[in-house]
């Protein structure tokens, strides 16, 4: 695994974007320029109290673009909000979408235009590449800086029945533009700052260390790690230093464009079944899983790992293993407890287990686990 074969075939893609203070007022220019006509305006009830999802709404307002807002959304997104979002979209005869917030109202949007061209469930395009039919246009507005799914073909929607998460993989679900401004990033409270950001990381780490990493994407993990390791503590100081907002959002960018392009490991898989069972908050099982998820692959992809633990623990006087490293990184920003002070059990390790066995993102973590090799970790993490 450290001998790859950088010859072997790889495709970039990446969507338009445009990043810098005042991003977010070309909303509007561009959802006009997209031939919208009448938006769905979708987001949450934390990011619209903010005053966010206002200020796109006048930037649709001054281009004439009329709109519908949509903020029925709740953390780890539910099916039953993109399909209630789905017939608001039908209802109010929208062509396009706009979509404001973190993760959550940005993957809802992605699944609300699959399902307003297709009429079908949700649920049903789980998978790698299930989605046929071009959803409708798409323009993100990133608030926070981790998800990164204004960049990514993922959207990641939570079956309330079967308590999981689904991952929905397609290039259709690229959206058209991302305005990434750090404006709104001023607004976020200091927890989910710091969840988001190691959010970023893990994305980043996992890139880097994945089978289907290539020299483009290799490059923008590394830079995602250099950035969060250092603008993500100074960030949680000075909230509201834009220079700071905004080196952790091109962190956000650089590591989107790393996973969209190299897939993820196990620690998402993970976190994507505690996600489905508990309904916990995302960033936050990714940092509780990092160190445990690394010892366990760390054989499987030692220099690379090398190399992380090298730039994130450069001020350290002696050697660390990286999994340490970043351990210790994550620490340092304040996050304390184990999966058990979440509330998960032991007896539900063989369930979460179950789950993150056949997660899409397992198929490019370095190390081939096993169901028992992903219990191990769990228990460790407890
Ligand atoms: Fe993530």
């Amino acid at each position: 695994m450290n001998q790859r074969n950088r010859l072997e075939l790889r495709k970039f893609v990446a969507p338009e974007f445009v990043c810098g203070q005042g991003a977010l007022r070309l909303a509007g220019r561009y959802a006009h320029n997209l031939g919208m006509r009448r938006v769905l305006l979708v987001t949450d009830a934390g990011v619209r109290a903010a005053g966010w999802a206002d200020a796109v709404g006048e930037s649709l307002a001054r281009a004439e673009v009329s709109f519908t807002i949509f903020d029925s959304v709740t953390p780890n997104p539910r099916s039953s909000e993109v399909m209630a979002g789905a017939e608001v979209y039908r209802s109010e005869d929208c062509n396009g979408i706009v979509a404001v917030g973190g993760g959550s109202p940005m993957d809802c949007a992605k699944g609300i235009g699959v399902v307003s061209v297709s009429g079908r469930d949700i649920l049903a395009f789980e998978g790698v590449d299930r989605v046929s039919e071009l959803p409708p246009p798409l323009v993100c507005v990133p608030t926070t800086a981790g998800s990164s799914a204004d960049l990514s073909p993922f959207a990641i929607i939570r079956d309330e029945m079967g308590r999981r998460k689904v991952a929905i993989i397609s290039k259709a679900l690229v959206p058209d533009i991302s305005l990434l401004d750090p404006e709104p990033l001023t607004t976020m409270p200091r927890e989910l700052t710091v969840d988001t950001g190691i959010d970023a990381l893990s994305h980043a780490i996992e890139a880097y260390v994945s089978n289907a990493s290539s020299p483009i994407t290799d490059l923008h993990a590394l830079e995602a790690i250099r950035l969060t390791s250092t603008a993500l503590p100074a960030v949680i100081r000075s909230p509201d230093d834009l220079n700071l907002r905004f080196s952790t959002l091109l962190a956000s960018l650089h590591a989107g464009l790393a996973f969209s392009n190299a897939s993820l490991g196990a620690a998402h898989a993970m976190s994507h079944a505690l996600g489905g069972v508990y309904d916990l908050a995302h960033g936050r099982c990714n940092a509780l899983l990092l160190e445990d998820v690394i010892e366990a692959n760390y054989e499987a992809a030692s220099t690379r790992y090398d190399r992380i633990g090298a730039i994130i623990g450069r001020e350290q006087d002696e050697w660390m293993a990286p999994a340490e490293v970043v351990a210790s990184f994550i620490r340092s920003l304040g996050v304390a407890g184990t999966l058990s002070s979440l509330g998960v059990t032991g007896d539900m390790i063989p369930a979460l287990a179950e789950r993150a066995y056949v997660d899409p993102c397992l198929a490019t973590n370095p190390s081939d686990l096993s169901r028992e090799e992903i219990e191990e970790i769990y228990e460790r993490a407890l």
